[in-house]
């Protein structure tokens, strides 16, 4: 690390121009891939990393380097490789997690050291067994200590949002005045809401002394299915850096999905007034990497890059769908690397899809011929899930799509 190239871009201002970018944290080599199913290799690692440089991720969290030799070599490999993010390692508050995660982070352009610390007080008095002060003590000299093995020092709070808020106000004035300059609130076990959120993030910026100097991010976990709401919530209550995984994969329930929150940023860009730099055309392709990387797949109806995201069946949706995608889509599957819509055929089906794919099948069925295609199309479906081409083709031509 050359110490005059430090402070990355947009360090920090929330009066600069970049204050309405939300910078997207991704931690699925890290965070995700601490999850049970989900372990990568240092090589499926490094490919991952380039494929999260190419949609645009602003910084990576690589690993923990201190958890194992190849973890290690990850972090470094992807840190000597990575041009474009800040590339990040997770550090306990220890004094030899942290010297090893600044060498696994040396030849970076960029580099971050992200230091944790339980807040709460269950943490405190049940994991750590340290006091309230001595828990500030050791973030801060953790913070200084980093400082000089990196270009930038992230504190997390971890527990943040069941640490009592004027404790956590205490931490965080400790943190910036030891040098972090991002402060991260992890929703660790993912138990707040949406508003309780976006009040604390207001708490914390009308508080934390020298707020307007540092980024504040979120860090969401889903056991209540909440974790996408509650960083969209932390965006509106002025956060600006968002700490989520492709896929959503995680420690238990999972992190925030970075494909959902990047989409809801920009389908509903007038009501957040943000952007992000994600290309989103990667995000489908990114999500499909990561499944053939872990063998671990996403349900169907996942939002965004499930398989259902743009599929149709019924015969009312794909009848509106014919009509003006608007109806019952609301973005374009181009628009997250998704080829088209499928207007599949089932037994929910109606007849103007039936026509429509006969069309594009090179079909073009008489009216007076469409009632027994279609009554034929109907009788097959009841036992198929899914009709496909060749039992279209078989229909139209009269042949028995059975047999
Ligand atoms: O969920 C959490 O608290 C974490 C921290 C290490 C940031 O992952
Ligand atoms: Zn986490």
């Amino acid at each position: 690390m050359k110490p005059s190239d430090t402070q990355s871009d947009d360090g920090v201002s929330a009066n600069s121009a970049a204050a309405d970018r939300v910078r997207i944290f991704d931690t699925t080599l890290r965070d995700g891939e601490q999850a049970p199913g989900f372990s990568m290799d240092r090589r499926a690692k490094l490919r991952l990393a380039h494929a999260l440089e190419a949609l645009g991720v602003d910084i990576i969290e690589a690993g923990f380097p201190q958890a194992s030799p190849d973890d290690f070599n990850a972090v470094a490999e992807i840190a000597r490789t990575l041009k474009t993010p800040t590339v990040c390692g997770l550090s306990r508050c220890v004094v030899g997690d942290i010297d090893t995660t600044g060498r696994a982070l040396e030849s970076a352009r960029h580099s971050r050291i992200h230091l944790f610390l339980s807040t709460s007080p269950l943490h405190r008095e049940h994991k750590l067994g340290m006091s309230q002060a001595q828990v500030i003590d050791t973030a801060a000299a953790s913070i200084e200590r980093a400082r000089k093995l990196c270009h930038e020092v992230e504190f997390s709070a971890e527990d943040a949002t069941r640490t009592e808020p004027e404790y956590l106000v205490e931490v965080f004035n400790a943190a910036v005045a030891a040098g972090a300059t991002t402060l991260n609130v992890p929703d660790t076990v993912g138990y707040t809401t949406p508003s309780e959120m976006a009040e604390l993030f207001g708490y914390l910026r009308r508080h934390v002394k020298g707020a307007e100097r540092v980024i504040f991010s979120t860090h969401c976990h889903d056991d209540l299915g909440m974790a996408v709401a509650n960083s969209l919530a932390a965006v509106s209550a002025g956060v600006r850096q968002v700490e989520c995984t492709i896929n959503g994969i995680g420690e238990r329930a999972g992190n925030a999905s970075l494909e959902e929150i990047v989409m809801a940023l920009k389908v509903r860009a007038p009501h957040f007034g943000v952007d992000t730099r994600i290309d989103t055309r990667k995000l489908y392709p990114t999500s499909r990497l990561l499944t053939q990387l872990t063998g671990q797949s996403v349900a169907r109806n996942k939002a965004v890059v499930g398989e259902n995201a743009f599929a149709h069946e019924s015969g009312i949706h794909q009848h509106g769908m014919l009509k003006h995608r608007g109806t019952y889509e609301i973005m374009r599957p181009q628009d997250v690397g998704i080829a088209e819509t499928k207007l599949v055929l089932g037994k929910h089906s109606g007849r103007h899809a039936l026509r429509s794919r006969l069309q594009a099948l090179g079909h073009e069925v008489e009216e007076s011929a469409m009632d027994g295609i279609f009554a034929r199309f109907k009788a097959l479906a009841d036992k198929k899930r899914e009709i496909h081409d060749e039992d279209l083709e078989a229909i139209a031509l009269g042949h028995d799509p059975d047999a």
